[in-house]
């Protein structure tokens, strides 16, 4: 978790928290010996795997893999981010939150922007109650939203004369902020006027309910666009929210699916019918930031799509990201020409739950699909439809609905005039496989599908128990030659305690990751009890091994590298690169040395 807190700050925090009387306050806990146990809060589950561990400062469950220290445990718990449990926390604690100047600043510019938001929101909700925001009123009754739901969505009306500007002049509000805010813009470097005329207004709401930003939608569809939205602001990055997120978090959680509208009005009128575990993406395609947000409360998204997007493949991409991020996608699809707005004011909600429930796996929807575009019944046909599916099936995380999707593709591929069956899946899966993994380097994205190197894993298991340890596997192994990033994540800190002089803790490691994949790979390893037998030779193993499979990567590189250079006939290249292939099987073992002399 980088931060914008001092590290020293952040232990002072961590070491006040007792993390199991923090738990507690959100979950019952019961004694098991030096530790904790409870049924997860984070999965639905029947006997408790979800262990709190006072002693390091951890709590890991067993089944979900959520795990971390106390700050991460709050994070997920209450759907904050990092700083805000860290000033909570420092409140709770009696810990004094430095301020330094860059901080404080922008933590002031912040609390402006959100308090000017707050103050237009007032505003463009007082002009609905107003005679000029009549025609806005007898918009939105046409469109059926009762008075309750304006009122908690905290609908409002913007009119064509500038009346924010002039409103927050008598408010003593200057216009630099309001541009800052995106409220106003300028004419010719001087006239100021307002950003949103004769629209119906929506605020945007982060999930602790502040108005980060506004969408606007024409009262006549003549105009265009139908829809504006606030630019990105200090405290308004596209992309990174879900509207209505903030009402929906409890009900999502306590159903564990949430429902991924498109627009403004399709989340309204959805919530009127009281489903309440909805949110939208406001007609982008979704962003991995979106999804982590959303997988604080469930990893089951279903998407309700209109009839155009539904046939789109290239809607469904976007969808692979979800896979991705460990998340299970199901896809509704509403006939032609409808969306859920209308959709559930002709047919009524009994027909909407229906669709939710027969709601498709994204597997057998893009299946779907594809098989109308391709012939199934001819080889061009399957191989087209394989280029297609398999990349999403390379996502899948779990091995057993892996394999599981490549059997029902090879079912699907049996009919015709020449079947391609499972072993050639597979194979085209592994060619998947390997551009997808360089893709992902490249990109330093999510590594969670990668399966560890147990070696790796192993030396960072007896780090953890035994701090001597980690001199000796400095001294043989630099960051970057640990392949999976998580456990390179995790070195780093290690290493930089290690070298501070300071004591290997578990929940301390975790406030210095920046991921939680790190997190709670060492909440896992840490919350292990099993004891390693013959420490010393078993670590002397891993660093070989880890040497060894290093070696061995550079060495297929550069082969491939030869290959290519073949290829094209660029002698010298070859020379070269045969060159250095030889020199590292002659130097075997010595490189790390010198690359820690140097
Ligand atoms: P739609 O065009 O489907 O509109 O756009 P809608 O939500 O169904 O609204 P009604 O029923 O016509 O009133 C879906 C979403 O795409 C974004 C908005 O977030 C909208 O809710 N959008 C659409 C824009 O940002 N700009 C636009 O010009 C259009
Ligand atoms: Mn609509």
């Amino acid at each position: 978790m980088p931060s914008l807190f001092p590290d020293n700050v952040i232990d002072q925090i961590r070491d006040k928290c007792n993390i199991a009387e923090i738990v507690s306050q959100y979950i019952p806990l019961k004694r098991a010996g030096r530790n904790f146990r409870a049924l997860c809060p984070f999965h639905q589950e029947k006997t408790p795997s979800f262990t709190v561990s006072p002693d390091k400062g951890i709590f890991h469950c067993f089944g979900c893999g959520a795990g971390g220290n106390v700050f991460n445990f709050i994070m997920k718990h209450e759907g904050l981010e990092f700083p805000q449990v860290v000033r909570m926390l420092a409140e709770k604690t009696n810990v004094a939150l430095p301020r330094s100047s860059m901080f404080v600043r922008e933590q002031k510019e912040s609390r402006d922007l959100f308090q000017i938001n707050e103050l237009a929101c007032t505003f463009y909700q007082a002009n609905l109650k107003e005679q000029k925001g009549r025609p806005a009123l007898e918009y939105l009754k046409k469109r059926t939203f009762p008075a309750k739901n304006i009122i908690a969505f905290r609908l409002g009306f913007a009119l064509s004369d500038n009346g924010l500007l002039k409103f927050m002049r008598t408010k003593g509000v200057g216009e630099g902020l309001l541009e800052k805010a995106g409220l106003i813009l300028r004419k010719e470097d001087r006239f100021y006027y307002d950003r949103f005329k004769q629209r119906i207004i929506f605020p945007i709401f982060d999930v602790r309910n502040r108005i980060i930003a506004f969408g606007a939608r024409v009262l006549d569809n003549s105009h265009s666009p139908k829809y504006m939205n606030s630019p990105e602001t200090p405290i308004y990055i596209k992309g990174n929210h879900l509207y209505g997120l903030n009402f929906a978090k409890e009900e999502i959680k306590k159903q564990d699916f949430c429902l991924i509208v498109e627009g403004y009005i399709d989340l309204l009128i959805v919530y009127q019918h009281g489903i309440s575990n909805v949110v939208a993406s406001l007609g982008t395609a979704l962003t991995s930031q979106q999804i982590r947000q959303l997988r604080r409360y469930t990893h089951n998204v279903v998407m309700v799509f209109d009839s155009d997007q539904a046939g789109e493949l290239a809607s469904l991409r976007s969808l692979d990201l979800l896979i991705e991020e460990d998340t299970n996608v199901r896809i509704v699809s509403l006939p032609s020409n409808e969306d859920p707005d209308s959709f559930l004011r002709k047919f009524g909600k009994e027909s909407f739950q229906e669709k939710i429930k027969q709601a498709s796996d994204l597997f057998d929807y893009k299946l779907n699909l594809l098989t109308q575009k391709y012939k199934l019944d001819t080889v061009e046909g399957k191989v087209g439809i394989a280029k297609e599916m398999l990349p999403t099936i390379r996502r899948v995380q779990n091995a057993i609905r892996r394999s599981g999707y490549v059997k029902r593709l090879a079912e699907e591929f049996s009919r015709g005039e020449k079947s391609l069956g499972e072993e050639w899946i597979l194979a085209e899966l592994k060619k998947v496989k390997k551009d997808f993994e360089y893709y992902q380097k490249d990109n330093f994205r999510g590594v969670s599908f990668q399966a560890l190197r147990p070696a790796e894993e192993m030396l960072l298991k007896i780090m953890l128990k035994n701090e001597d340890a980690v001199g000796e596997i400095k001294n043989h192994l630099a960051l970057e030659d640990f392949h999976d990033l998580r456990i390179r994540e995790a070195m780093r800190v290690v290493y930089r305690v290690h070298t501070q002089g300071q004591g290997i803790k578990p929940d301390q490691l975790i406030s210095y990751l920046g991921s939680t994949d790190a997190a709670e790979l060492i909440s896992r390893i840490s919350s292990c009890t099993e004891e390693l037998i013959n420490r010393q030779k078993t670590l002397t193993d891993c660093i070989a091994r880890i040497k060894m499979d290093n070696l061995k990567d550079r060495l297929n590189r550069l082969q491939r590298e030869i290959k290519l250079a073949q290829g094209w006939g660029h002698k010298d290249k070859i020379i070269e690169l045969v060159g250095k292939y030889n020199h590292l099987i002659k130097n075997r073992g010595r490189k790390h040395a010198e690359k820690k002399a140097s």
